[in-house]
């Protein structure tokens, strides 16, 4: 529908942006921190873009004052970051190791004191290896335990002092990469095993909200989920019906057990069907129920073109992960649905496809199927850019892209959804995980190449300008 008139965005509404440790930090040795399963992974020969490791990362651990007088410079409301659970228990539990909390310590008190609202991710893919050594970390129960104790240190720590936490991020693609596909930590193809992990991720999850509610934590606590709405290919029921299959399997199947604490009727049978579906055993529902989130965190990139896939049709295809424009294969589900193009949008250079339509057609649907608030924790364009002799980065397609997202946020405010805020990806330029560097992201370009060679000065993009505008003026100057 068009509006006549939009409403105005409100007026707390949190202009963030976001960051993960592994991916800015760097300093994975120091201060007594562990090693986590992704400075295990990084090493392995082929894994990443030309072996590019988070080791040093655009060194956010040391610069992290500057960061944020940048941060404040350009009048950012709030700053999405995760921690480092090897910095808090260096084998995944046991001693606090000190050193590693006194950096996050540091690093709210410098938001803080600077007018920035932190949103505090306790999981961001960085698994202590000590724990996937000693019992195949997410593979056992015995993570609902330890990444509860883990997120309890950090509830106590920073109680009364941030409001907003995430619990996972994107438990779908950590655990589709990790146990599909094999192209995140552990490395493993087997999708029997990929339901049940799921399934003790869906627990622990549901563990940590149901402590932070049990601790009287003032705030909000919810996990933030890579949500991709799928479209039909066209209005042939058959592709209709590919497309619903894939709403179920593909996000129902996670969104449903986090706010009804239920998997979804045909997803689940389905996966029954195929000898997939995880054990679930007497007080597992119960738990699930218990532990209901205050918001739903979206991380949005781009939707989802589906077509029926016959039983002898394509399986996962390969990724682009070099920005070579066209690079991707076709990949689906044989016997339920397959990804096709969709002729009507742009996409980028790793071929994602650029929809900011979506984004409103992403946050209606979650409203109507789960009415709870929204806070949408990623959204942002990954592109190549171009310092200039003048040290200036003339990142255009980037403002576009964002200044499109972010008036689709305000048509779906003008819907009636509510929406928390929006967390732009990324802050500075940061690792890639599957991408390296030159995939970048943020509004403050990082001085680095493939090679991991640079000075990491920061330079401010022309979208930092811009980002600054819409902040200051609350969304009215796009
Ligand atoms: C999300 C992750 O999947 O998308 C981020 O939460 C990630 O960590 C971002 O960087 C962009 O993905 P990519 O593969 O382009 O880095």
């Amino acid at each position: 529908m068009e509006h006549k008139q939009l409403k105005k965005f409100p007026k707390d509404f949190l202009w963030g942006s976001a960051s993960a440790a592994y991916q800015v930090e760097g300093a994975w040795q120091e201060d007594g921190k562990g090693v986590s399963v992704w400075d295990e992974f990084v090493r392995i020969p082929g894994k990443t873009f030309k072996g590019t490791n988070g080791d040093v990362a655009v060194d956010h651990y040391h610069r992290y004052k500057e960061d944020i007088a940048l941060m404040k410079e350009q009048g950012l409301k709030a700053y999405r970051f995760s921690v480092a659970w090897t910095r808090i228990f260096p084998s995944g539990r046991g001693e606090v190791n000190r050193p590693g909390l006194q950096f996050y310590i540091d690093l709210v008190d410098e938001l803080l004191e600077n007018g920035i609202e932190p949103i505090l991710t306790l999981y961001h893919w960085d698994l202590p290896q000590a724990l996937q050594d000693e019992y195949l970390g997410w593979e056992s129960r015995k993570i609902i335990d330890d990444f509860t104790n883990y997120a309890a240190v950090l509830f106590e720590t920073f109680k009364g002092k941030i409001k907003h936490w995430v619990s996972l991020n994107e438990q779908n693609i950590f655990v589709a990469h990790g146990y599909l596909l094999a192209s995140h930590p552990p490395a493993v193809q087997d999708p029997k095993r990929m339901y049940q992990v799921n399934h003790f991720a869906n627990l622990a999850n549901a563990a940590v909200i149901k402590k932070f509610h049990d601790m009287d934590m003032p705030g909000m606590i919810g996990p933030s989920f890579a949500y991709s709405p799928n479209y039909s290919f066209n209005s042939d029921p058959k592709n209709v019906l590919a497309a619903e299959d894939s709403e179920d399997l593909n996000a129902h199947l996670w969104l449903d057990v986090y706010v009804f604490g239920e998997y979804p009727i045909a997803a689940l049978n389905y996966l029954e069907e195929q000898g997939l579906a995880p054990v679930i055993e007497d007080g597992d529902i119960e738990l699930l129920k218990s532990g209901k989130p205050d918001f739903i965190g979206i991380n949005y990139y781009q939707t989802n073109t589906a077509a029926f896939n016959p039983l002898d049709g394509v399986g996962m295809g390969k990724m682009n992960t070099t920005g070579e424009k066209g690079s991707s294969e076709e990949s689906g589900l044989p016997g339920v649905f397959k990804r096709v193009e969709n002729p009507f949008v742009e996409r980028t250079n790793w071929d994602w496809e650029i929809d900011p339509q979506g984004l409103r057609i992403a946050l209606r649907r979650l409203t109507s199927r789960y009415r709870m608030p929204i806070l949408i924790t990623e959204n942002g364009l990954g592109e190549y850019d171009k310092l200039t002799t003048e040290k200036e980065i003339h990142d255009d397609y980037r403002i576009d892209y964002l200044k499109q997202h972010v008036h689709a946020i305000q048509e779906a405010i003008t819907d009636g959804v509510t929406v928390l805020g929006y967390c732009t990806w990324s802050y500075t330029d940061l690792l890639s995980w599957l991408n390296g560097y030159q995939k970048r992201y943020g509004f403050v370009y990082v001085d680095q190449d493939e090679t991991q060679k640079g000075s990491l000065n920061r330079y401010k993009k022309d979208s930092f300008y811009w980002y600054k505008e819409v902040i200051v003026s609350n969304g009215e100057s796009l």
